[in-house]
């Protein structure tokens, strides 16, 4: 019998993130969320698998995300579920569930799951910062919800974002752009990539998001969806840049946007990294989608949203050298010579007090431990030898700044590391 058991990895296009890259992730996560939180929303927590008919009619039966990218099963007693590829009809789902009061404004981070050939910033498994208000059309609410994530991006130092805007219309101006472009689409067809010329009457938008050469040359010339607005549209989408403009939000009127999910009407919007070179540079995305509610069974209820890739826009963050992982910074490495209750008890009274501390297990030698104590990246190494114990006094060695090492009062080290603690974070800084 072969005895040798291969190692199991994460399935490609998954990732493990780990410390001290996710002290990066928990940053951001709470930078978003007390963001999200001052400018009204709450966080919502969906089940991170649904009813797939649920993705099927919110996100539309044609879009790629449906027909192709979708992690669908049968569950052991036969219905039909699937993985969340996404955040917004989970929340909206949520919504017409529990009908809270409108206007109901919602933040959420989650894992969203996307079977789609792995490449560089495009994952099966990746992570959304998002939010979602529902029951208002104010474009006010969309000028919100840009700012937000602008401001975001702003926070975290990227310079290098840029966005991208555009207006899906409603049901009746676009069912009259579609069938202009349509029409164009007819007489070019034979020019379309493989994939477009057999389907693009299904749904003639997906041609203007596909990235082929062949579809980029068609519909350079095709039809714009700004030029078919209807007044209101027209009007909506002339207050959301106003009010862009207004806090000095950079954009760009982009009429070829369609982003890939089914559900928008009016406002749609992109954040492209361009520091980024792949072709997957966007580091965010979202729009309205005022029809949503209803196509799930819901009341008719406008809502707006966003959703933020954590993966990609952390890779756009190094790529332009903002917001680097930080290392560990504990406020004490104890150091015991003496069998280790010392450090035991050191320890835990430390960080009731609300200190950092940390320490080495197995009997190490003293060397070992300061050699330890270096690298942890410790403010002081607190040292226990015998002299210490028996003097009942603890040797405090700076190990981030030059300064004498000292010996305090093992009563009072807890207050004394306290003390300095408060005063040189703020050098740190
Ligand atoms: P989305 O554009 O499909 O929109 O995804 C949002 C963001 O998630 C993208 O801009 C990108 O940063 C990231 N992302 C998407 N797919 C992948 C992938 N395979 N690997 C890595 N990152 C990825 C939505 O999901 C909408 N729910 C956004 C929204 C919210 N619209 C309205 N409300």
């Amino acid at each position: 019998m072969d005895d040798h058991v291969a190692a199991l990895r994460a399935p490609a296009g998954t990732h493990d993130v780990l410390w001290p890259e996710s002290a990066r992730w928990e940053r951001l996560v709470a930078e978003f969320a007390q963001r999200a939180q001052l400018a009204g929303f709450g966080l919502v927590l969906n089940p991170m698998f649904e009813d797939a008919q649920l993705f099927r009619r919110g996100i539309g039966d044609e879009s790629d995300v449906v027909r192709k990218e979708m992690y669908e099963f049968a569950d052991r007693g036969g219905r039909e579920v699937a993985l969340r590829p996404e955040g917004t009809a989970s929340v909206v789902r949520a919504f017409v569930q529990h009908h809270p009061p409108v206007p109901w404004k919602a933040w959420y981070v989650t894992p969203a799951f996307r079977y789609e050939r792995p490449q560089a910033g495009r994952f099966k498994q990746h992570h959304q910062l998002g939010v979602e208000v529902l029951g208002t059309d104010d474009p006010d609410v969309d000028v919100e919800v840009i700012t937000l994530a602008a401001d975001l991006y702003a926070w975290l130092g990227l310079r290098r974002v840029e966005l991208a805007l555009n207006s899906m219309g409603c049901g009746d101006c676009r069912a009259v752009y579609v069938a202009a472009l349509l029409a164009y689409l007819e007489e070019h067809a034979s020019e379309l990539c493989d994939e477009h010329r057999e389907r693009y009457r299904a749904n003639p938008l997906r041609v203007l998001d596909c990235k082929r050469p062949q579809c980029r040359a068609v519909t350079e010339g095709a039809p714009r969806i700004t030029d078919y607005l209807d007044e209101a549209c027209a009007a909506h989408l002339a207050r959301v840049r106003q009010g862009l403009d207004q806090l000095g939000v950079a954009h760009r009127l982009e009429p070829r946007l369609v982003r890939g999910l089914d559900y928008y009407t009016r406002t749609t919007f992109e954040f492209a990294a361009t520091s980024l070179t792949s072709a997957q540079n966007a580091v965010g995305g979202g729009g309205r989608y005022d029809g949503l509610a209803e196509a799930i069974g819901g009341p008719p209820s406008p809502g707006i949203g966003f959703g933020i890739g954590i993966e990609r826009l952390l890779l756009a963050c190094d790529a332009e050298g903002v917001f680097a992982p930080e290392p560990p910074r504990p406020d004490a490495f104890v150091v015991d010579v003496t069998g280790g209750s010392a450090a035991r008890a050191l320890c835990a009274e430390l960080r009731r007090a609300g200190l950092g501390a940390v320490r080495a297990y197995d009997g190490r030698s003293l060397k070992a431990q300061l050699k330890q104590a270096d690298r942890s990246g410790a403010r002081y190494a607190l040292i226990v030898g015998a002299e210490e114990l028996a003097g009942d006094i603890v040797t405090a060695r700076p190990l981030r700044h030059e300064g004498p090492q000292v010996a305090v009062p093992r009563a009072s080290v807890v207050d004394w590391l306290a003390a300095r603690s408060t005063t040189e974070t703020k050098e740190d800084q």
